[in-house]
């Protein structure tokens, strides 16, 4: 059982942990485009504290394969400083709002060796980040996108539709013609009439299996 004066040495640290201030930052994990197009990469935070005009956002860039991630544009106070011997030189812009809590850059005319991960990190001093976001970039071909497969998977999921319909449709009118050809002796014997002379010999053992 534990003591009172450890319950509340615990809670005492608890609240300590509740008070050291944080940025949060959100991304998507995951990003698919195409080449040749620009692409957005979404970054927003939360602060604990105002955000002040000294906040700054740091985006890096890990290739696939590299061992570690170079950054390549820094912002703050209304200032972008994309870096001079990046990748992307010439291809960045500014597409955020830190006092709206968007950190948000673009890339334009994404090529395949742009496949990485997008760190997006922000500061708001005395803010502390704790996490930066990460985005995982893929690119994809342009042409053999998304688009064109979508409508094959569209046109052979309708023809499947289509014949399953065709199938229930067939076998309820199917049934609905055994079961009319059952019913319609009993019905008639019911009132001790004859088979119809066109009733044939199984049909009439039918019933009568059908009747005990
Ligand atoms: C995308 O990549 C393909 C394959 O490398 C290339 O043929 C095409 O020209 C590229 N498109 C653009 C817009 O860069």
């Amino acid at each position: 059982m534990a003591s009172p004066r450890v319950l509340a040495l615990v809670l005492v640290a608890a609240l300590g942990l509740a008070q050291v201030s944080a940025v949060e930052v959100y991304t998507p994990s995951e990003l698919s485009v195409r080449n040749g197009t620009k692409v957005r990469l979404p970054c927003t935070f939360t602060s604990t504290e105002v955000i002040s005009s000294a906040a700054s956002v740091t985006w890096s860039f890990q290739a696939q394969g590299a061992p570690s991630a170079v950054s390549f544009f820094y912002y703050s106070n209304g200032k972008a400083y994309p870096g001079k011997d990046a990748p992307f030189k010439g291809r960045i812009s500014w597409a955020g709002d830190l006092y709206k809590n968007d950190a948000s850059i673009s890339i334009a005319d994404i090529q395949f060796q742009d496949i990485g991960t997008y760190i997006c990190d922000v500061r708001n001093s005395p803010d502390i980040v704790v996490t930066p976001g990460e985005i995982r970039l893929r690119v994809v071909e342009r042409g053999h996108d998304y688009s064109n497969r979508s409508i094959i998977c569209l046109a052979v999921g309708t023809v499947i539709l289509v014949l399953l319909v065709f199938i229930v449709i067939t076998d309820h009118l199917f049934w609905k013609e055994q079961k009319s050809k059952v019913l319609k002796p009993l019905a008639n014997t019911e009132n001790n009439q004859r088979f119809p002379s066109d009733c044939s010999r199984t049909t009439r053992l039918l019933y009568q299996n059908v009747r005990l």
